[in-house]
């Protein structure tokens, strides 16, 4: 080994946005030949190249990434090159003295039963296959592995017959034939030009699920998902998911599916969820299987979700691509926000609204606010993995609703036609977008653009004045977003408020702007561009209720005095279904604030009886949909709560958060007793609308009633443990003994492992719901956990079960105060970093704000991240955050 391969793999080089060069060549045509093998598999490639015209500084020389890859041999026009001519770096290939056009042939070796951390060419189960997004591509062969090279891809695949029948590609099979002793080949061909991230490959023996669809224009495509053969009848659900993507984008953008053939392979080692990958998606196990005994209600919204998203990247990705990485939201924030609106059409726009916002809170809030913040499109980066992040996916999906706010569903297609007629086929930059946006409606969209290039949660207050004599009510906003690292001032926002006002009946009042003649409508959208702004209505009444941000109309933290009875009459009576979920939920904060505060001065919590009982009523409203109502019972979430605090005692948090619970159950016991009752027909099992709703309001009243700690309420759970017919309500029934130490909780763990030994990724919901424990002595529990046979880093989803749920779902042990719950995330983080920096990374999120905690806990975290950052050859991945974090 070199010098030179020793000092760099852990050496932090930054990338910054500004620094974007167009490519010195561009490939026309790419060729690739795969001969896989148990050891050594042979990668030839064949490129048709050409110096960019853009980029007249290129001399002949080119610069190929390549990582972890034994070169075997390079020629140009069929000529192989002397050896001063190409030099091999640790992650490049360079080559000198190319002719203008060219045809370059590299061979290497590499091998992928070696490869722990899934990017490249990888082994699973009984397949080879591949994963290149963002920057995996440079680990299969060198080439220039960024997105605004896209190339028409040929790809042959050889392999032995009888272990590797299925040989998959992107494209459509060309052809196919034998080679000596047992092996077999198969070539696809790629209509369409594409970056390298969306190559893929697939080879195994798999079970085939066929399916098909018919075009809006009336072209056949032949639908096929691959899965291992013991998963051969769990496939039906995905299958119906792809059919209704499929139609949704005809119906609701005019996008149709654009290859003959469609596929979809699912793996049981995957980094990620799925990957978009033309015409051959790769997708998490977890998010393709799916049967009523072995996956939850969630489980199959989650799926239709993913194959919807990774079906739309077929446009928003592939079609039209990023430029660079510093893009991402482009294609991911548009691609979430389509994916958001499909499983609101399939399923509730109000649920959906509701359920993404109590995600954004948990997940986008607190990074926004931590060491990692960055604008949705960052302007640097060490290591492109870590930016795949809830900020650029689901802040990034709340700034392209904003367009849909502004502009209204139809300006937002005007947009959408005219981004694809400008850009199609090629690869672009988030301006394009907000250009094509603003030109298709005429509208200026500069201001627009700070979306973009701010990180941190906006604070919006509000005051408002009343004039009794001339009915005129004005409030004035008021914008600030607090600074971030690297970001100290910032500048006021374009920010959508959608805004009504509730009269004392109850009812949306018609709303009139001073100097407006007439009402203009219930609802409105004031368009704020300055620090500070204000609007004043005409003839309003005495006693009506604000409604700010209906639907949630910008991703902010709204900040606005209101009375207890304010809030109560909001959450009976906004005419908005997600503000009447939202006036129960800052309700709610409000109460937990102080009753955390409460805690700090060694007094008894107590929630508020106004709130007690508002909270009753919706527990009984049989008027709602049941999955509205339980998110309107459910109480904020741990971590939006926490970043209240200054300084944080997160087991004041869950104290506070376990008394609400507790008291909520109390007052409202036989009642919970009643709805779940009603709400468990006794009918077998369903996967409509109506059931899964039910299904979720009973479990949610069985999760309030098993913590009053009554013997009838227990063995209600066991009961139900032991009676299910679907997994729904058999692990909601263990998550519920969970949390009681006894032989109940340990006769249900037991069974429930009994049965399900055989199914991985019900054996991962075995290990989750002993990760998010509350007993006492968890931690000490999940150190004995990991040593079960069943436990390993090698698969991330099961590292995920105990580890990630361990560490973002139980912050009640993770924060224990003798510091054991940081120090079992470390110890295995550190052993995960060596096998799989990406996922490694992803587990360090919970301790990277140990700035916020208070003294005890901030020193031990603090300790914990030490003892990362001093780790020997720490990933790239893993060394950003943590150098990020003790900065
Ligand atoms: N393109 C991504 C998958 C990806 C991300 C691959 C990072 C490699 C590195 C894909 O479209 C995606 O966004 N998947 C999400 C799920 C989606 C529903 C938000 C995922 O994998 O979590
Ligand atoms: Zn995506």
């Amino acid at each position: 080994m070199t010098d030179a391969a020793i000092a760099t793999p852990t050496q932090a080089t930054t990338k910054y946005r500004k620094d974007y060069q167009p490519p010195t060549h561009l490939v026309d045509t790419l060729e690739l030949e795969f001969d896989l093998a148990e050891e050594h598999t042979r990668v030839r490639s064949r490129m048709t190249l050409r110096e960019n015209p853009a980029r007249s500084d290129a001399g002949g020389e080119l610069v190929l990434d390549g990582e972890a890859l034994e070169l075997v041999s390079v020629t140009v026009d069929g000529e192989k090159i002397s050896d001063d001519r190409y030099q091999v770096g640790e992650e490049t290939l360079t080559l000198t003295g190319l002719p203008t056009e060219c045809v370059l042939e590299i061979e290497v070796v590499i091998e992928p039963q070696e490869n722990t951390c899934f990017e490249g060419l990888y082994r699973s189960g009984p397949m080879f296959l591949t994963q290149c997004e963002a920057e995996g591509f440079r680990r299969i062969t060198y080439f220039l592995d960024r997105p605004c090279v896209m190339a028409r891809y040929t790809t042959t695949i050889r392999a032995e017959r009888a272990a590797y029948p299925v040989l998959l590609s992107n494209g459509n099979l060309v052809d196919s034939g034998e080679d000596s002793d047992g092996r077999h080949w198969a070539r696809w061909e790629d209509p369409f030009p594409k970056p390298s991230y969306l190559f893929a490959l697939v080879a195994g023996d798999l079970h085939l699920h066929p399916g098909s669809f018919t075009t809006a224009s009336g072209r056949e495509v032949e639908l096929r998902i691959y899965v291992e053969h013991l998963h051969a009848d769990k496939c039906e659900h995905a299958m119906k998911c792809v059919m209704s993507a499929m139609r949704w984008d005809e119906e609701t953008f005019g996008l149709e599916y654009d290859l003959d053939l469609y596929m979809i392979a699912a793996t049981d080692k995957f980094n990620m969820g799925a990957m978009e990958n033309k015409g051959l998606n790769i997708f998490n196990s977890a998010l393709v299987l799916a049967r009523p005994d072995t996956a939850t209600d969630s489980d199959y919204e989650r799926i239709e979700g993913v194959i919807g998203h990774e079906y739309f990247h077929n446009w928003t990705g592939n079609r039209v691509t990023c430029m660079d990485w510093f893009q991402l939201t482009l294609k991911e924030g548009l691609t979430v926000f389509r994916d958001q609106q499909f499983t609101a059409d399939m399923t509730s726009h109000a649920v959906k609204r509701i359920s993404d916002v109590r995600m954004l809170r948990a997940f986008q809030f607190p990074q926004d606010a931590g060491p990692m913040a960055h604008p949705i499109r960052p302007e640097s980066y060490q290591e492109m993995s870590n930016f795949y992040t809830s900020t650029v996916y689901d802040k990034g999906a709340e700034v392209i609703r904003m367009y849909h706010t502004l502009l209204g569903a139809e300006g937002f297609r005007k947009g959408m036609d005219l981004y694809f007629e400008r850009h199609d086929g090629s690869a672009v930059t988030c301006d394009d977008f907000r250009a094509a946006m603003g030109d298709a409606n005429e509208r200026d969209l500069l201001q627009f653009e700070r979306w973009y290039l701010q990180a941190g949660t906006p604070v919006l207050e509000v005051e408002d004045s009343y004039d009794s004599e001339t009915k005129r009510r004005t409030f004035t906003f008021t914008q600030s977003t607090p600074p971030t690292p690297g970001q100290d001032e910032k500048l006021p926002l374009h920010i959508p408020i959608v805004f009504g006002l509730i009269g004392p009946d109850g009812c949306d009042l018609p709303l009139r702007l001073v100097g407006e003649e007439t009402a203009q409508g219930t609802t409105r959208t004031i368009e704020l561009f300055e620090a500070t702004q204000s609007v004043t209505f005409e003839d309003v009444p005495e006693g009506c209720v604000p409604s700010y941000l209906r639907g949630f109309s910008a991703p902010v933290e709204l900040r606005c005095e209101r009375t207890h009875g304010e809030y109560a009459f909001a959450m009976a009576n906004d005419s908005d279904s997600f503000n009447r979920w939202e006036a129960g939920q800052q309700f709610a904060m409000e109460l937990l604030v102080g009753m955390v505060e409460a805690i700090g001065r060694g007094e008894e919590p107590v929630l508020d009886p106004i709130f007690i009982e508002a909270w009753g009523v919706v527990l009984l409203d049989q008027e709602l949909d049941p999955s509205l109502v339980s998110l309107a019972l459910a109480l904020p979430v741990e971590p939006y709560l926490s970043e209240r605090f200054e300084v944080l005692d997160p087991g004041h948090v869950h104290e506070a958060l376990e008394a609400a619970i507790v008291q909520l159950a109390e007052a409202h016991a036989e009642a919970l007793r009643e709805v779940r009752a009603r709400c468990s027909t006794g009918e077998p099992y369903s996967a409509d609308r109506e059931s899964i709703g039910r299904r979720r309001l009973a479990n949610l009243c069985l999760s309030y009633l098993s913590k009053l700690g009554e013997a009838g309420d227990l063995a209600a759970c066991v009961a139900q443990f032991e009676g299910a017919d679907n997994m729904t309500d058999s692990v909601a029934a263990l998550a519920c003994l969970s949390d009681v130490a006894g032989p109940e909780r340990e006769g249900a763990f037991t069974s429930f492992y009994e049965r399900w030994k055989d199914e991985s990724l019900v054996v991962d919901k075995w290990f989750s719901q002993q990760a998010a424990s509350d007993l006492p002595d968890t931690v000490e529990r999940l150190v004995e956990l990991v040593k079960h046979p069943d436990f390993t880093l090698k698969n991330p989803n099961r590292a995920r079960s105990v580890l990630g749920v361990f560490g973002m779902g139980n912050a009640h042990h993770f924060h224990r105060v003798d510091g054991a719950g940081y120090r079992f995330l470390t110890d295995h983080l550190i052993e995960m970093d060596s096998l799989n920096p990406q996922v490694a990374s992803r587990f360090i999120t919970p301790l990277l704000k140990w700035k916020s905690l208070e003294p005890v806990r901030r020193e031990l975290m603090r300790a914990e991240l030490e003892r990362i950052a001093a780790k020997d050859d720490l990933s790239k991945d893993v060394r950003e955050k943590v150098s990020k974090a003790l900065a």
